[in-house]
């Protein structure tokens, strides 16, 4: 989606881009240098100083130029109401005042635009909720702030909110049709594990401590260039290697955070480790991989089997399944037994039972 940020300072332009790229294709337009541009597409985002008269009369002029851009969001910091009633004044849809609601509130339009030209039914309010908390974690980290975990705690609570509700088909099918890569990837994961923790009785903390740790189990690929994430094909071995990076990356970016649990670092660090000792980042074997991340690790695998990519369909479930059972040694044995009804998509008086005491 094309974000036309109108401002009155240059610096203010590569922080934009810093918090938007490439999830959002900026065109920036400096107050004042001349150069109007005239657009209907995406939205407008106009962050200057409302109490300069001079500027008021430039935005006046862009307004003019960009009226039939439907979406115009206004940044004014602490909200201060007059300048609130300035932005509304000059034809602001909506006023933002921190990096969090701006990601928000642009992961609202650009679902409401993808449903408006798609001709698809409404989305419901949880997913496009949780994917604003995935974007707004994914900028902070990309801009170098630090991750809110109210976030991910959001984002979580809405994956189990959904299930709760719709049950995991039912989540499984609107993320593959609204979401792509690193973003459908890690709604797939967090619903794949909280139905999975759901169906095998877990009590309504395990199930949130479960999701939490599917939520922020990837978060480090926002430090992995887009060019080996998003590669239509396999990865060399050079960029492997990068690949490989991203569960202690994660890792670093989580463990200062202070009310991050033990159980979710672990999670985060070794969703790659397998029993055998064949995995990453610390080859660890099976006495010191923990449940929750048996559970975490064929929650990963079997939802990054079900992705639909632009380069290739997305694997039926029952083949998904019969994958995971062949990976003999890797996985616990066991879990992958338990795991059979939720790879399938049956459900079992357990997993009602659970749903009444989330
Ligand atoms: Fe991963
Ligand atoms: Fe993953």
């Amino acid at each position: 989606m094309l974000v036309h940020f109108v401002t009155d300072e240059p610096a203010k332009i590569p922080a934009i881009r810093a918090m938007l790229e490439p999830r959002y294709y900026v065109v920036p337009q400096l107050l004042g240098d001349g150069k109007a541009q005239i657009s209907s597409n995406g939205v407008l985002m106009v962050d200057a100083d409302l109490r300069q008269m001079v500027r008021v009369e430039q935005i006046r002029l862009v307004m003019r130029e960009m009226c039939r851009i439907p979406e115009r969001l206004f940044v004014v910091k602490n909200e201060v109401r007059s300048m609130v009633a300035q932005a509304h004044a000059l034809g602001a849809t909506a006023v933002v005042s921190r990096p969090r609601e701006i990601i928000f509130k642009l992961e609202q339009i650009a679902v409401a635009q993808k449903i408006a030209q798609g001709d698809l039914p409404d989305v419901s309010p949880e997913i496009s909720d949780s994917a604003a908390a995935f974007a707004s974690m994914f900028a902070a980290i990309q801009a170098g702030r630090p991750i809110n975990l109210l976030d991910a705690e959001h984002a979580t609570s809405q994956v189990i909110k959904s299930i709760a509700e719709n049950g995991l088909c039912s989540w499984l099918e609107d993320v593959r049709h609204y979401h792509e890569g690193t973003f459908q990837h890690c709604l797939l994961v967090t619903g794949v594990a909280v139905g999975f923790a759901i169906d095998i009785g877990f009590t309504g903390p395990d199930v949130k401590r479960l999701g939490l740790a599917a939520t922020l189990h990837d978060i480090g690929k926002a430090r992995i260039p887009l060019a080996i994430l998003d590669k239509p094909g396999r990865l060399d071995p050079d960029e492997d290697e990068i690949m490989r990076r991203h569960p202690a990356i994660g890792y670093d970016l989580l463990k200062d955070i202070p009310d991050i649990s033990p159980e979710i670092l672990d999670g985060v660090r070794h969703h790659h480790e397998y029993l055998d000792g064949s995995g990453y980042p610390d080859a660890l074997t099976a006495p010191q991989i923990s449940d929750l991340v048996r559970l975490l690790t064929i929650a990963d695998i079997f939802a990054a089997l079900i992705e639909s990519r632009p380069y290739r369909p997305a694997m039926p479930r029952q083949n998904a399944y019969q994958l995971l059972c062949g990976m003999q040694g890797k996985l616990e044995p066991s879990l992958v037994r338990a795991f059979r009804k939720v790879a399938l998509g049956v459900p079992t008086p357990a997993r009602s039972r659970t749903l009444q005491k989330l």
